[in-house]
C-alpha cells in the first residue's frame, strides 16, 4: 500500500492501513482539496459517513489525485434513520451514488440506537450488500459487546470492526479487550479528543519532549501501540503528514502506562454513551 504506514489484517482478511483520515467536517471545495492532499501525503484509509454529507466530497476528491481506487480503502456509515432492512439497502446504493463509487471498502453503522432496536435488521442488509459486492468489508460504530454478541447469534457474522471514541482520556480497556478476544479490530474515532485537553496535558507534554515528536504523533502512537486504528482529522497539510509520521519509534512500557493512567470515568468529551444516546 504506502511505504510509510504499515497494514492490519481484519477478520474477513481484509488489510487496512495502521491510521486513516478522519473527514468530520471536511466538505466542498476546500474539504475536496483537504482530503486529496491527504492522500498524496500517503493516507489511503479515509473515513466518511452519510450523516457528514461528504461522501460527494470525497468522490470529488478521490478525482482529483493520481493514486489508484484499489490503493484507497473508503469508508462510510449508515444513519439510524434507515436501519430498516429496505431502507439501509436503499441508503447503501444513495451512499455509493453520492461518491460516485461502484464499492466501499468499509461500511459501518453509525450508531446502535438500542432504544429504537432495529440494528440487526441494518445489519443484515450490510451482509446482503456485501455478497452483492456494494461493500468489502462490513462493521459497526458505537457497538457495545452486547450488540455485537447480539449480531452474533442472529445473524452469525461479527463486525470486522469496530470505530469508537477512544483517546487518552477515554481508553475503553474493556471495550478493547473484548475486540481482541473476538478478533474485531477497534478504529478510535476523536484519537486526538479534537485537539482540546491533550495538548496541554502536562503528561504527554513531557513524554512528546522525551521523544523529541509532537503531542499528536505521542497520541496517536500510543493507539498504534493497543492495535487501535486512530483516524485523525486534519484541513492542514502540514498536521497530516505530521499525524501518518508515527513508526519511526517506540513508547516505553513506562509512558505507555503514564498515558493509559489519563483515562476517566467521565471521559467521554460529549457524554455519548452509546446503551442511552440514539443518533438518527
Ligand atoms: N463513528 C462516530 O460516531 C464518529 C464520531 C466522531 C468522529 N468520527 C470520525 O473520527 C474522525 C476524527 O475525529 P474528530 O474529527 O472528531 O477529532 P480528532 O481527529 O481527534 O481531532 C481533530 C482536530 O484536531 C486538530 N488536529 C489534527 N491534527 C493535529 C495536529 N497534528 N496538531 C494539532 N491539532 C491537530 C484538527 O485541526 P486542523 O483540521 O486544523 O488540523 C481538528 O481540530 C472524524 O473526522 C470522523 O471521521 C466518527
Amino acid at each position: 500500500m504506502t511505504n510509510q504506514i504499515p497494514e492490519i489484517k481484519l477478520n474477513d482478511g481484509m488489510r487496512i492501513p495502521a491510521i486513516g483520515f478522519g473527514t468530520y467536517k471536511l466538505w466542498g471545495n476546500e474539504g475536496a482539496g483537504a482530503i486529496a492532499n491527504a492522500i498524496d501525503h500517503g493516507h489511503r484509509l479515509i473515513d466518511s459517513a452519510y450523516n457528514y454529507e461528504n461522501e460527494g466530497t470525497v468522490g470529488a476528491a478521490l478525482k482529483r489525485t493520481a493514486v489508484s481506487r484499489e490503493e484507497l480503502r473508503i469508508t462510510s456509515k449508515l444513519p439510524g434513520r434507515y436501519h430498516t432492512y429496505d431502507k439501509a439497502v436503499k441508503a447503501i446504493q444513495e451512499s455509493l451514488y453520492r461518491a460516485d463509487l461502484d464499492y466501499y471498502d468499509l461500511y459501518l453503522i453509525h450508531w446502535p440506537n438500542p432504544i429504537q432496536d432495529q440494528y440487526v435488521e441494518a445489519w443484515q442488509a450490510l451482509i446482503d450488500a456485501k455478497k452483492w459486492g456494494l461493500i468489502r468489508s462490513i462493521g459497526v460504530c458505537n457497538f457495545l459487546p452486547e450488540h455485537m454478541e447480539r449480531l452474533e447469534k442472529e445473524t452469525g457474522v461479527l463486525p470486522s470492526i469496530n470505530q469508537v471514541e477512544l483517546h487518552p482520556f477515554f481508553n475503553q480497556e474493556e471495550q478493547r479487550k473484548w475486540h481482541e478476544e473476538h478478533g474485531v479490530t477497534t478504529e478510535s474515532w476523536s484519537p486526538l479528543a479534537r485537539a482540546n485537553e491533550v495538548f496541554t496535558n502536562d503528561t504527554i507534554k513531557e513524554i512528546a519532549a522525551k521523544y523529541s515528536k509532537t503531542v499528536s504523533q505521542i497520541v496517536l502512537r500510543w493507539h498504534y501501540q493497543h492495535g487501535a486504528v486512530a483516524i485523525p482529522k486534519s484541513a492542514s497539510p502540514k498536521r497530516q503528514l505530521e499525524n501518518m509520521s508515527i513508526f519511526d519509534f517506540t513508547l516505553d512500557d513506562a509512558d505507555m502506562t503514564a498515558m493509559n493512567n489519563l483515562t476517566r470515568p467521565d471521559g467521554r468529551m460529549n457524554d455519548l454513551d452509546p446503551a442511552v444516546y440514539e443518533e438518527f
